[in-house]
């Protein structure tokens, strides 16, 4: 596993992260062999939010936490809030009400990071910069990030902060490349140059933000694996034939895919089978070459201009 230093909290974190959103289907048993095995992999990074199983996720997250052995600062934990039903909400009693009922739900006084979920077009700087103040100061939040924003949105919000954004959480796998396609197809007339994300990847890069990708495994908006999928036969014929020359699966090869690019990459997997996680885990001990990610890049469909 590799490590890297995570904002303001320097905590170093893995560079896999285990998404809970699927954890609402376990068994207390099952949730505490997910955890275990994680961290005898080495990730030690937990994703959540306030949503995933109307909140049931953090609480059997918390309660195998608590049923282990594991001390609080050997884990980093990760939330997010401001999704409401019919609306996204960045208003200031609205984070502050949602961290409350983060904490209670995974039994904790702290988190390490909080991430405001999706962009709400009502957003005020002002009232995002004291819910932040008001959670720091009381210890309740550690760091700050935001997920599924542009470029141009994280530029506005951190120009009312006084907190770094840290990270941006975004839906990224092979199968789903919009933020990497508009880099390579700039300025031609080929689908791939409709700027979606307005230099995103370029930005975090340039300011040192941490790219937390979503869905790894995903084609489309949750449309299901691509590995193994016949739709996606010449990626899965490449992801083989690498997973045979690094000794790993091909769910390792997709994930060290996304960690290849150049910015701070942090991969969340959605798995809760341990042998996945295991697998997954892998990922971080080898490094594709230039040539093997632009032929996975071209052996999922993209054409270089
Ligand atoms: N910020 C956002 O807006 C946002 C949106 C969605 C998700 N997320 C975060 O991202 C995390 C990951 O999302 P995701 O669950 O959609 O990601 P994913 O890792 O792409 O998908 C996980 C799903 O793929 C299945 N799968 C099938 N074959 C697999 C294999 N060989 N290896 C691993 N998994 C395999 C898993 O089943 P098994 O469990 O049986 O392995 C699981 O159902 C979530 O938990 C959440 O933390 C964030």
């Amino acid at each position: 596993m590799k490590y890297f230093d995570f904002g303001c909290t320097k905590k170093a974190v893995s560079v896999i992260g285990l998404g809970c959103m699927r954890m609402d289907d376990l068994s207390p048993n099952q949730v505490d062999k997910v955890i275990r095995t994680a961290l005898d992999c080495g990730i030690n990074f937990f994703d959540h939010a306030d949503i995933y199983g109307g909140g049931e996720c953090e609480k059997l997250f918390g309660a195998g936490l608590r049923r282990s052995e594991i001390k609080r600062e050997d884990v980093f934990i990760q939330s997010k809030c401001c999704i409401r039903d019919g609306l996204y909400d960045f208003s200031r009693e609205y984070i502050l009400k949602s961290v409350d009922g983060v904490l209670s739900r995974l039994g904790t006084d702290h988190l390490d990071s909080l991430l405001l979920h999706r962009p709400d077009a009502l957003m005020e700087m002002d009232e995002v910069q004291e819910a932040f103040s008001k959670l720091n100061a009381e210890g309740k939040v550690l760091s700050f990030g935001v997920s599924n924003m542009n470029r141009f949105q994280m530029e506005l919000l951190q120009s009312g902060l006084s907190f770094p954004i840290v990270a941006d959480q975004l839906q990224m796998s092979i199968a789903h490349t919009p933020l990497i396609d508009e880099g390579i197809n700039v300025n031609t007339m080929f689908n791939g140059a409709v700027t979606r994300s307005s230099g995103t990847l370029e930005y975090c890069r340039l300011k040192g933000i941490v790219v937390q990708t979503w869905s790894p495994l995903q084609k489309g908006f949750f449309e299901g694996v691509f590995l193994g999928d016949p739709e996606y036969s010449e990626l899965n014929q490449v992801l083989d034939r690498l997973a045979d020359k690094y000794s790993v699966k091909p769910d390792a090869v997709a994930y060290a895919w996304l960690l290849r690019y150049p910015a701070p990459m942090q991969v969340i997997i959605g798995t809760m089978n341990p042998k996945h996680i295991e697998s997954a885990a892998k990922a971080a001990d080898f490094t594709l070459s230039r040539e093997e990610w632009y032929e996975l890049y071209r052996a999922a469909g993209n054409e270089l201009p």
